[in-house]
């Protein structure tokens, strides 16, 4: 290529992907106000997050989502080292928009028949960001950051290994649960600071079903949404053995650890039959009595 070809061209690119403060990570000092006493990111995007998990989540997922994203931040603060790897705005957008598709109805906006929650909240949250006047800005990487963290917000085994946004987005929401779990992680933070979030965006009580409410909301799934619950069991030599390898990444995809629950609290459900370990034993023709004999 000709130098001034090449020069031209980058100078077209530049056109087209002007530098803009918002589709960067935003460093000190950024747009902030105080929330719980504690310093959150306060740019367009974030503000319109808000607003927008607030209109499609119900009072208590919205809360929940809030104390999420302030645990999240208490955890920043306790670790210096994690936070100085984090984009401020991929954290608040992983936690604010984690659950805009857990309504409680098949015809909601967002919910649909068979992805499990975590995915149709990730792929909301996604979309959210592409159809935002500063979101549209956004490197593809960032939005891949919100979305991966929203869908792996309850998979440790995958989250804990991820990049520090992912990871990060992980412990927001897990902290609502762990804090007060006996021996369960706290990330350094305090009670004091705990309950300056429940005070500003409080709980149901035990009382009003408060802890009842999360069986409540995973039985949901396990009885409308069935095919999002089933605990597949990835066995990659027998998929791969019977059909190849996209057949092991289709197995792990619909991986949930809903299953459990679905078998405790739900009647009639079972997943016999649905995990891919009932059909690749059988497809094998293994016999388990003689193996094991
Ligand atoms: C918060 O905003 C103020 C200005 O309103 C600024 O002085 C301060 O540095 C900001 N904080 C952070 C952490 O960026
Ligand atoms: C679910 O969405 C419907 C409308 O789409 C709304 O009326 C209802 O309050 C929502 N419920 C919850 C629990 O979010
Ligand atoms: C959610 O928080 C608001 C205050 O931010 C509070 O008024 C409301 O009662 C809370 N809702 C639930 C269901 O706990
Ligand atoms: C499996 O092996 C056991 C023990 O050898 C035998 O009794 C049984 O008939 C076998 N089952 C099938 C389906 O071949």
């Amino acid at each position: 290529m000709h130098i001034q070809n090449l020069i031209s061209s980058s100078f077209l690119l530049l056109l087209s992907f002007p530098i803009s403060t918002t589709a960067t990570t935003p460093r000190p000092p950024y747009p902030n106000r105080t929330l719980a006493g504690i310093t959150v990111i306060d740019t367009p995007i974030v503000r319109d997050a808000q607003a927008y998990a607030r209109r499609y989540c119900s009072d208590s997922t919205y809360n929940h989502t809030m104390r999420s994203w302030l645990l999240g931040l208490l955890h920043l603060s306790h670790d210096p080292a994690l936070a100085s790897k984090i984009d401020l705005e991929v954290h608040a957008l992983g936690l604010i928009l984690h659950d805009l598709a857990t309504n409680h109805s098949l015809s909601a906006p967002f919910v649909t028949p068979n992805r499990r929650f975590e995915v149709d909240s990730a792929i909301a949250a996604a979309d959210f960001i592409r159809s935002h006047p500063d979101g549209k800005k956004w490197p593809g990487w960032r939005v891949q950051r919100v979305w991966d963290g929203i869908a792996l917000h309850a998979e440790p085994g995958l989250a804990l290994y991820k990049e520090a946004d992912v990871f990060a987005i992980y412990w927001g929401n897990e902290l609502e649960f762990s804090w007060e779990r006996p021996g369960g992680e706290r990330k350094g933070v305090t009670a004091e600071e705990r309950e300056r979030v429940l005070q500003e965006f409080p709980r149901p009580t035990l009382e009003e079903g408060g802890r009842g409410n999360v069986f409540a909301f995973v039985a949901w799934y396990c009885k409308y949404k069935p095919e999002s619950t089933y605990s597949e069991f990835a066995f990659p030599f027998c998929c791969f053995s019977v059909s190849g390898w996209d057949n092991v990444l289709t197995s792990m995809a619909v991986d949930t650890w809903m299953q459990p629950f679905g078998e405790l609290l739900v009647p009639g459900y079972s997943a016999v039959g649905h995990r891919v370990v009932d059909g690749s034993l059988a497809a094998v023709g293994l016999n388990m009595s003689e193996i094991l004999k």
